[in-house]
């Protein structure tokens, strides 16, 4: 037998009785008479007492051979500890050994795995079995397991079936890039890994399958950010006979069914949002609205004053921040230089200060008299003590970098509590979005998507113009998932197809099985992802989704631990009928 119990499952109520452990050292601290082992497992950390005169002599001599990270097997029985440890949750009692065995020895760890490590990221991806190995990495996989199957109560409960789809395929078109992969019977032929199982739920539905889930990898080849990975999880779910509201009660109740079960937490009704005031108001199509600092315009107050920045722009805007007054000269130099990095890309950042005594001191003085410049804190709503922040320029470019500077500010103010979760649904997204490069439209969510229902007409008269039946959830400024309804009239999703460039025999050759399916009986039909990770990662506090995922890649996509993407043999790629080009 190799344990009778687990590192963490000892209490008081077991002294007295003689147990076998099995575990890793986590740390041994030796005062000469006396040594104290903690041996750890999944379950938690029992510490080990070994006293020099009374344990017996082989268990003293294994333990000073043996080192951080040893395998053991610890027999012997359980007493009061003396100084008890309201920390552990087995801190009241502490083991007697009468036999210690090694089980497998360890070389020193590249890195301390307690609560504290010293190990750099590269290192602990590298070693990730042993990252792994500690108590918050672990927790967070443990986070998962449980969003996992509370996620799979809930839609079975609820009548979804779960059906797996398969992961070589052809290319879906979700906006990113595809991975792909030769096929070794079909030389010259590819097959796409799945962005996500967007047709084959489609196609579910029109066998009839109802109500669709399934907790799925999905693969996309886009440039990597801490909310990115290239293989993902979705929880993708699909319905039949629904209208928005429907899938948007159905998974408003997931979401509030996973906060309650895994982290205990009651959250109220989610607000709807549509697109165009999301973006009039945040600048953003996920803004966080755990705090206020809603962008105000000042374009008309702004303009005809001489200052030939703001008479020049398309619009200037404004957010109120709370309290800040204050800032000194640096303060605000540093906030100018962060609005001016490309990634934020303003031109600059125009401030006024509503000073406690009332007066208004801005970096505009010169072209706004101090009348103005009160009209402006009013029309702002902002309060003696506060400062204006604005920025100008054309518009789109100009709420995207003020969104960026709302959620610094955000950030500074400590208005964004982890702990505090707000949840928004996002609505009526344009269908079609205009892309610069191509000179065409591309789908705003996917081509799937339906138009809403009084916007058909648009389509072709207006295609910019169009709204569409999709929404997305956000939680916190996080996108965590996105769906739409579809469209299931072969007709109307081969005006799509039209609008986004596609010529007939291009649709035909992409989603010819698509179109043909629609012709047999297609059901109305919608639904939505979520992105896994995403979710277990805002559940669990954490800003980057690798910490919820065993085994992630890095930012250039490479998994180090496993060394890949690799280079593959002569042998293979002759069979795979692959040349490569000479790099
Ligand atoms: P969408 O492309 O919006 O929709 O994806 C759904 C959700 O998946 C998450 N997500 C990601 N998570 C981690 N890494 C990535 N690279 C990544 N890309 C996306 C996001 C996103 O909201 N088929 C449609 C859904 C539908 O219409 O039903 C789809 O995939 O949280």
């Amino acid at each position: 037998m190799w344990r009778t119990h687990t590192c963490g499952e000892l209490r008081s109520e077991h002294i007295g009785q003689n147990v076998i452990l099995s575990g890793w050292i986590q740390r041994i601290r030796d005062k000469g008479g006396v040594m104290w082992l903690d041996l750890r497992d999944r379950y938690g950390i029992t510490q080990v007492v070994l006293e020099e005169g009374i344990s017996p002599e082989e268990t003293i001599a294994t333990v000073r051979k043996a080192g951080r990270e040893f395998v053991i097997q610890v027999k012997g029985g359980v007493v009061e500890r003396h100084s008890k440890n309201p920390n552990l949750t087995t801190g009241d009692i502490e083991i007697k050994p009468s036999e210690i065995k090694v089980l497998n020895s360890s070389k020193t760890p590249p890195f301390t795995i307690e609560e504290d490590t010293d190990g750099g990221d590269e290192l602990r991806m590298k070693y990730r079995y042993l990252d792994l190995r500690r108590t918050s990495v672990r927790n967070n996989l443990e986070l998962r397991h449980s969003v996992m199957k509370k996620t799979r109560d809930y839609l079975s409960e609820a009548s979804f079936i779960e059906v797996e789809t398969p992961v070589l395929i052809k290319s879906t078109p979700e906006g990113a890039r595809d991975f792909v992969v030769p096929s070794r019977m079909n030389p010259g032929e590819f097959y796409a890994l799945p962005q996500s199982p967007q047709t084959f739920k489609q196609l579910l539905m029109v066998s009839g399958f109802d109500k669709y889930f399934q907790i799925v990898k999905c693969f996309r080849d886009e440039d990597l950010r801490a909310d990115r990975q290239p293989e993902f999880t979705q929880i993708d779910c699909e319905m039949s006979f629904v209208e928005r509201e429907d899938i948007l009660n159905t998974f408003e109740g997931l979401t509030k069914y996973l906060f309650n079960e895994v982290k205990n937490i009651e959250l109220g009704d989610f607000p709807r949002m549509s697109y165009q005031e999301a973006m009039e108001k945040y600048g953003s199509d996920k803004p966080d609205i755990r705090f206020g600092m809603e962008f105000k315009d000042l374009t008309t107050l702004a303009k005809g004053h001489g200052f030939g920045v703001f008479d020049s722009s398309e619009g200037v805007l404004g957010i109120v921040a709370t309290g800040c007054a204050s800032y000194t000269r640096k303060q605000i130099d540093a906030l100018t230089e962060w609005v001016k990095r490309p990634q934020i890309g303003a031109k600059g950042l125009v401030y006024a200060k509503y000073n406690e005594d009332g007066s208004i001191k801005s970096s505009v003085d010169k072209f706004y008299d101090e009348k103005t410049l009160s009209e402006w804190m009013t029309s702002c709503g902002a309060q003696k003590g506060d400062m204006l922040l604005i920025l100008s320029g054309d518009l789109a470019p100009t709420r995207k970098s003020l969104n960026e500077l709302r959620l610094f500010m955000g950030s500074e103010l400590g208005l964004r509590d982890k702990s505090v979760f707000q949840p928004l649904w996002v609505v009526d997204f344009p269908l079609l979005e205009w892309d610069e490069d191509s000179q065409r439209f591309h789908a705003m969510h996917h081509p799937f998507t339906s138009p809403n229902f009084e916007d058909l007409s648009l389509m072709e008269s207006d295609p910019g113009k169009t709204r569409a039946n999709a929404y997305d959830l956000v939680i916190n400024g996080v996108e965590i998932g996105g769906g739409s309804i579809r469209i299931h009239d072969r007709k109307v999703q081969e005006t799509m197809f039209k609008a986004l460039g596609f010529t007939p025999e291009e649709a035909n050759k992409q989603f010819g099985f698509l179109l043909e399916a629609f012709e047999y009986g297609a059901p109305p039909h919608g639904g939505i992802a979520f992105g896994f990770d995403r979710l277990c990662s805002l559940m669990g506090g954490s800003d980057s989704i690798r910490d919820y995922i065993a085994f992630p890649k890095n930012n250039s996509g490479r998994d180090v631990m496993i060394d890949t993407p690799s280079s593959l043999s002569e042998e293979q790629l002759n069979e795979l009928n692959i040349i490569l080009k000479k790099m």
